[in-house]
């Protein structure tokens, strides 16, 4: 019900409407609607009420309510299911386990904090309250394991796209999964299999984006989107954009459209035609980034003239 009035008072943004018209809409008594509003605003809502008048919409929490990442969500996959957490360890985890019950694919686990989150290469993911957006998504590809590499990527373009063409910044990509503006790395991408050798079961897709983050609660090197615009942003705005830009390039894998992806990454890349040191296990590589395969494989083209195709690595760029 709760829902309700709130999209009724959505609808009505500009204008107070009583409290006898919405009980009169969603067909509840006077009391009842009082009782809601009163909850409402104890879940950090902002609704005036005035006398005579009724009530109105004045604010909306910052706070990751499925309700509100689903109002008006323009995709048919991710984030039909939505799970939100104030704490939990790593939303990889949570989505890791309900992907083992069999939860659907698109479905999105959403956590204020992590205690435990985790980056790639065994590293730490600083997933401090106030601000982060971290969360995973379920995914059941028919792809190979070594395809794996392809969501990544794709994920990495939908947030550097969405970064652009909501803020203008020159978000760019390190491969295979960063997404830094300037010199300071603003994203993180960790996806996770189970899979058997011939087929994946399910893909978990995590990402970590440092949106209002305070700049003394980040590790060196990274940034927070908010220090780069100087102004709040709106986190349910931006990870319903961020879904449907996934989903567009997450059906393209679907619907054997790979290459334009790997097009769209080469163009957003700055990983290519630099010199690369590349760690991988225990190998250690220098040189010339020269392309991205099919796979997403990173192919660096050593001193002594020898092309690799990397799958997975750690990349420094050299000056
Ligand atoms: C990296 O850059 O090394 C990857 C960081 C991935 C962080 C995200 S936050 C949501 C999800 N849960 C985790 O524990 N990690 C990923």
């Amino acid at each position: 019900m709760e829902r309700r009035i709130i999209e009724f008072l959505k609808e009505n943004k500009e204008t107070f409407i009583s409290g006898e018209e919405i009980s009169r809409k969603l067909k509840v008594t006077r009391t009842a609607v009082w009782k809601h509003i009163q909850n409402l605003k104890e879940n950090g809502y902002e609704i005036v009420a005035q006398p005579h008048y009724g009530y109105r919409l004045a604010g909306i929490p910052d706070k990751l309510l499925p309700d509100e990442i689903s109002y008006r969500l323009n995709t048919k996959i991710f984030g039909k299911r939505i799970f939100s957490y104030v704490s939990t360890t790593s939303t990889n985890d949570v989505a890791y386990m309900l992907a083992e019950q069999s939860m659907p694919e698109g479905a999105l686990i959403l956590s204020e904090k992590q205690t435990k989150g985790r980056g790639r290469m065994g590293r730490q993911w600083a997933s401090p309250p106030g601000g982060g957006l971290y969360f995973s998504v379920i995914l059941r590809p028919k792809i190979t394991p070594t395809e794996a590499g392809k969501i990544t990527l794709m994920a990495s373009i939908s947030i550097a796209k969405v970064i652009r063409d909501s803020f203008g910044l020159e978000a760019v990509i390190k491969w295979p999964n960063d997404v830094y503006i300037g010199r300071e790395k603003i994203c993180g991408i960790l996806t996770e299999m189970n899979a058997e050798q011939d087929g994946i079961n399910f893909i978990i897709l995590g990402i970590g984006i440092n949106l209002n983050t305070a700049p003394g609660s980040l590790p060196k090197g990274a940034a927070s989107l908010m220090c780069k615009t100087k102004k709040q942003v709106n986190r349910i705005e931006f990870l319903q954009k961020l879904l449907c830009e996934l989903e567009l390039h997450y059906l393209k894998i679907k619907n054997l459209k790979f290459e334009e992806i790997i097009t769209q990454w080469r163009d957003l890349s700055m990983t290519l035609g630099r010199r690369v040191k590349v760690k991988w296990r225990s190998n250690l590589i220098e040189g010339q980034a020269m392309d991205i395969d099919s796979f997403g494989a990173l192919i660096v083209r050593d001193d002594f003239g020898f092309f690799h195709h990397i799958l997975s690595g750690d990349v420094s760029v050299m000056k």
